[in-house]
């Protein structure tokens, strides 16, 4: 969603600026706009597209662009389309404070209309400019640009990640933050503030993560934060672990390219130090208070959006049937408003690449405030998610710039297979059954490394089909979410309809769709119901659609049934679906390539959603 950062030091903030919002272009954005501060007056350049544009336009600008006080902003449209006057910053009616903004001001009419009873007018569509006129008429009010702030975020509802800059006390910069992300960077004579800490790494390491409901001032030599009530707060400065190169490309076409390869890799990290091959079990240091809980849970409710719901189906499948817990899943959207009835007794797992997904967050604190015990499958270290959670598993896969995710997923199914052994084990599984699943788990990551060793079928597939309007994507048991996970990595990057469903829901409604130009792919692993997804494999054919199989190596049948076969090591059935998405994720990048679309960046997508 949208990227903030802002810079106070002795430096030229812009440069640094520009570079920030480079590296937060992932998350999703359709403008961005730069304010600085300089000679007593605010310059703001802002403009919708790429941030390549606005660097271009202030380019132009011959250098006398700079400040040593600045702020940028990468915009994904809530309220207004993304023009250039809609973007960010935005202007109080003085034009002596400017500030940027992610999130929504859920009240921004009333007060834009009472403000405009009292003479303002506003240049934008926006939620944000009005709150910008609203603390400047807190600033005539107080005289003190903090307590603007405050006085404007007591009277609304909503969420903010929130930065604020002013001629009136051009020594500081003002940020505060309910329900989105926001992140002070402690630097030596310097501080910074984003949404994120990729944007300002490069600078510094150190770093304070604001709280809901937090305010802070920050000045060049350092910062205080406080309640919106004046009562002030203490922070700890934390340090970022993850390395520059591990936000760049290393020499891959996409973003996304590198993190499928990466797999193997993220994969074992997941494990590492926790998977015990030889006693037949996992230790995972984030659950070990909450183990009681867990072993006698009465239901274990699993929510989440996108992906990370698709990889908490497959955790149903695990939960259920390997440790035996009765697990449900939930869109975290649907959960939060249908007043769930949970309490004492169950466990909810929030599973979030970014740990700050607006839905899941929200849903993690209602169930909290019924009295269940609520733990985060999370990737992003020191989100909001993780914070809030009553314990949880990081998923340790790095950071994800694709917006399409394919590292986090699998790293989310090996942490959800890691939890179910575990699990198992604590109810009761013999050490050598323990074994049987430590083992095979132990082998995935080598697994995975074959799939990604010769990509040319995939990319056959991809020139064959890359102008096909529509594609069907079927699987059975947990292989049923690798369908719909399937389905959503193409729509995401190359635009194409797709469906998932389970296979033998096909005939109730699908099998309509199915002509000679319609691509069916299968995942068909040679499990229990092998034979039965063959008899869907065969309604397929019956009406001439065209067969893509996913199956095993060794696997001789399946080729005289599929017109193409992509092949997958063998696996334990519910370790499947982390080696069956592995060509799903490439059919679907290799497509997009072939039609040029933007695979790291789509259209309307954001990487992280922090808006309801
Ligand atoms: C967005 C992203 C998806 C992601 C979903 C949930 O829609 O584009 O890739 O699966 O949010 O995000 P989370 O960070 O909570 O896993």
């Amino acid at each position: 969603m949208c990227g903030i950062v802002g810079y106070i030091g002795p430096r030229n903030c812009v440069p640094i600026i520009l570079e920030g919002l480079k590296r937060l272009e992932y998350r999703g954005y359709d403008s961005a706009g730069i304010a600085i501060v300089n000679n007593g007056r605010i310059t703001i350049e802002k403009r919708a597209g790429k941030v390549i544009d606005l660097v271009n336009k202030i380019g132009s600008n011959n250098g006398k662009f700079a400040a040593t006080l600045g702020m940028g902003h990468t915009r994904w449209a809530t309220h207004g389309e993304p023009n250039d006057v809609n973007a960010h910053p935005h202007f109080d009616l003085d034009k002596e404070i400017s500030i940027i903004h992610n999130g929504i001001i859920e009240n921004y009419q009333a007060i834009k209309t009472k403000l405009l009873r009292e003479g303002h007018t506003f240049v934008s569509a926006t939620d944000t400019e009005v709150l910008a006129h609203l603390i400047g008429e807190m600033y005539k009010k107080t005289g003190s640009l903090s307590a603007a702030v405050r006085y404007a975020l007591a009277e609304i509802e909503g969420t903010y990640g929130l930065v604020v800059l002013s001629t009136h006390e051009p020594d500081k910069i003002v940020a505060a933050r309910k329900g989105s992300p926001l992140i002070l960077g402690i630097g030596d004579g310097e501080n910074f503030v984003a949404s994120d800490a990729s944007a300002i790494i490069e600078h510094t390491r150190q770093v304070v993560y604001l709280e809901d409901g937090e305010v802070a001032e920050i000045t060049t030599s350092g910062f205080r934060t406080m309640t919106i009530d004046d009562v002030a707060t203490q922070k700890v400065i934390q340090e970022v672990t993850f390395e520059l190169s591990q936000i760049e490309r290393g020499g891959y076409d996409h973003f996304m390219l590198k993190e499928i390869h990466e797999q193997p890799e993220t994969i074992r990290n997941a494990m590492r130090g926790r998977l015990m091959v030889e006693e037949g079990d996992v230790k995972l240091g984030g659950l070990s208070h909450v183990m009681d809980k867990l072993v006698n849970a009465r239901r274990i409710i699993i929510t989440a959006c996108g992906t990370s719901w698709h990889a908490g189906l497959v955790g149903e499948y695990m939960l259920e049937q390997i440790a035996k817990i009765p697990t449900e899943v939930e869109y975290a959207s649907e959960f939060r408003y249908r007043n769930p009835i949970v309490g004492e007794g169950d466990v909810l797992f929030l599973i979030s690449q970014s740990g700050e997904t607006a839905d899941t967050l929200a849903a993690l604190r209602e169930a909290k405030g019924k009295g269940a015990t609520v733990l985060g499958i999370v990737n992003v270290v020191g989100s909001s998610i993780a914070r809030e959670s009553d314990g949880g598993v990081y998923v340790h896969a790095g950071p994800e710039i694709g917006v399409a995710s394919t590292k986090a997923f699998t790293s989310q199914l090996t942490v959800l297979a890691l939890i179910t052994l575990m699990l198992a084990r604590a109810k009761g599984m013999s050490k050598a059954d323990g074994q049987v699943l430590a083992r095979e788990l132990d082998t995935l990551p080598s697994k995975v490394a074959r799939i990604l060793e010769d990509t040319t079928s995939v990319r056959a597939l991809a020139r064959e089909f890359k102008n096909t309007k529509n594609f069907l994507y079927l699987g059975r048991g947990s292989n049923f979410p690798v369908a719909l996970e399937g389905a959503l990595k193409l729509k995401e990057i190359s635009y194409i309809h797709a469906e998932g469903y389970p296979a033998a829901e096909m005939k109730h409604g699908p099998i309509a769709l199915i002509d000679e130009n319609m691509p069916v792919v299968v995942v068909v692993p040679r499990d229990g119901i092998y034979d039965k997804v063959v008899s869907n494999i065969q309604e397929v054919r019956a009406r001439r659609g065209r067969i893509v199989a996913v199956a095993n190596e060794d696997d001789n049948d399946i080729d005289s049934m599929a017109e193409f076969v992509i092949r997958v090591p063998r696996t334990y059935g519910f370790f499947g679906p982390i080696l069956n998405i592995i060509p799903l994720q490439l059919l679907s990048y290799y497509i997009a390539v072939e039609r040029g679309t933007n695979v790291d960046q789509p259209r309307n997508l954001a990487k992280s959603v922090t808006v309801e």
